[in-house]
């Protein structure tokens, strides 16, 4: 594909250009965008990306992981095109047609058949819809999510989303009857619980909660990231996902896995639950799915389909475009790109575990695929978050032409491209080498 052997940065930063239009974007826009790094895009291939002055800089955050197949790949392009040739939008809610049916019918297949589909336009769409299924469904009042975890930022979604309490200050009051319980983080395990032991503490503290505060039986659904993403890229500890099906089972709670983050290949399986075999009642899709384009999906057993035409819809979800460009990714996905992210995601784990003993200020490295965290502290003894160390990483990294992001109080989230090669990987790593050296000095 598109080769280049190191990020080309020739101007300070933001150049001339960038400089122009974020004192444009300063004034107009509004000033809930965060913008982390003075970056202005222009044009993509693959992997690499220049702005606005004709910097070069490589990929490893991928649109907040959602490029699949990299900027401007040629069968994405292609798929957009005839699709947009042939018609735009007729409105799904009303109309079938065949782009986001196929689309629907593939999905469910991946999932191994059993469910039904909605489409949605992006990922707190599809988790609204998620919370109306399950409310609908179950008649149930309340629902149960993570400390640390992200949901998205519309009222449903934000009443779940707990990883930082900057997204629900001033929006209070919430849906009413969300409960959230900490999250397993092997890293730094809560309820004074040793590492191995996180997940067993909070299924049991849930067991807990079931006897004394929260009837079972009014709990409608669990919403769980199999690997938060927001939160700061945190894996459970093995064995919890399997352990939280098989207690909500019991308890006649639904599971839904919301993979909006992780899936679409991101971590080597089309699903992150997959490495578990873990089989959730309902499973929410965005991101990723059409390597750009927006579109979501819910995906819930057939049987949860008990709402009437009507209940809920929306008039631009599952675009045909969008749908088409969903296709062209799961074709690449399944012609190589999941196999990629696994052997390249496999060898940037170890050159970052290499990192972590040569800088032990990297506290930790942790992932699956080609979603990888690296989590900076101040003393790997106490693993106390570094927040300001992270950015000074990141602001290097960045500045050597390294596209990354932060996630979480003191992470790098690494979430390239399926697409990234080997030798494109190694640049990244060279240059995170760097900046950490710099950064500590
Ligand atoms: C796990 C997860 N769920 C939901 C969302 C919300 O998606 P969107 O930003 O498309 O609304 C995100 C976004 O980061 C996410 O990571």
């Amino acid at each position: 594909m598109y080769t280049h052997k190191r990020p080309l940065i020739q101007t300070e930063l933001p150049g001339p250009k960038a400089k122009a239009l974020l004192e444009r974007d300063a004034k107009r826009m509004s000033t809930s965008y965060i913008r982390p790094f003075p970056f202005v895009p222009e044009k993509g291939e693959g992997a690499w990306i220049w702005d606005v002055d004709g910097n070069l800089f490589l990929d490893v955050m991928a649109g907040i992981a959602v490029n699949t197949t990299g900027y401007a790949h040629p069968r994405v392009v292609e798929a957009v095109r005839r699709q947009a040739e042939a018609f735009q939008h007729v409105c799904f809610s009303d109309f079938t047609s065949e782009p986001q049916l196929s689309l629907a019918e593939r999905l469910v297949e991946k999932l191994g058949g059993g469910y039904r589909v909605y489409f949605g336009n992006s990922g707190t769409e599809a988790v609204e819809a998620a919370i109306k299924i399950v409310r609908y469904h179950t008649r149930r009042p309340y629902i149960i999510a993570f400390t640390g975890a992200f949901h998205g930022r519309t009222m449903g979604s934000l009443s779940l989303t707990a990883s930082n309490s900057k997204y629900r200050r001033g929006f209070a009051p919430l849906l009413p009857g969300v409960v959230h319980l900490p999250f397993p983080h092997p890293y730094r395990p809560p309820l004074g619980a040793p590492p191995e032991a996180a997940g067993t503490a909070v299924l049991e503290h849930l067991e807990h909660l079931f006897k004394t505060s929260l009837p079972p039986d009014e709990v409608g659904a669990v919403f769980i990231e199999p690997i938060q993403g927001e939160g700061g890229y945190v894996v459970p500890p093995e064995g919890f996902l399997k352990g939280l099906r098989e207690l909500t089972e019991r308890h006649g709670i639904l599971l839904v896995a919301d993979e909006v983050q992780t899936g679409a290949g991101r971590t080597g399986k089309f699903l992150a639950v997959e490495h578990e075999g873990v089989q959730p009642d309902i499973v929410v899709l965005a991101k990723g799915l059409a390597s750009g384009y927006p579109i979501s999906a819910v995906l819930f057993r057939e049987e949860l389909s008990s709402w009437t035409p009507g209940a809920h819809g929306t008039t631009f979800g599952g675009h045909p475009v969008a749908a088409a460009a969903a296709h062209a990714t799961l074709d690449l996905l399944e012609e190589g790109l999941m196999e990629n992210a696994r052997e390249v995601g496999a060898f940037l784990l170890r050159a970052f575990e290499e990192l972590k003993a040569k800088y032990p200020r990297l506290g930790d490295v942790r992932g699956r695929g080609l979603m990888i965290g690296l989590d900076f502290v101040k003393d790997p003894e106490t693993r106390e978050e570094d927040p300001e160390l992270r950015d000074r990483v990141a602001n290097r990294a960045f500045a050597k032409g390294l596209l990354n992001l932060p996630a979480g109080p003191s992470t790098i989230r690494i979430a390239p491209p399926l697409i990234l090669s080997r030798e494109e990987a190694q640049i990244a790593v060279e240059i995170l080498d760097e900046a950490i050296a710099e950064a500590l000095v």
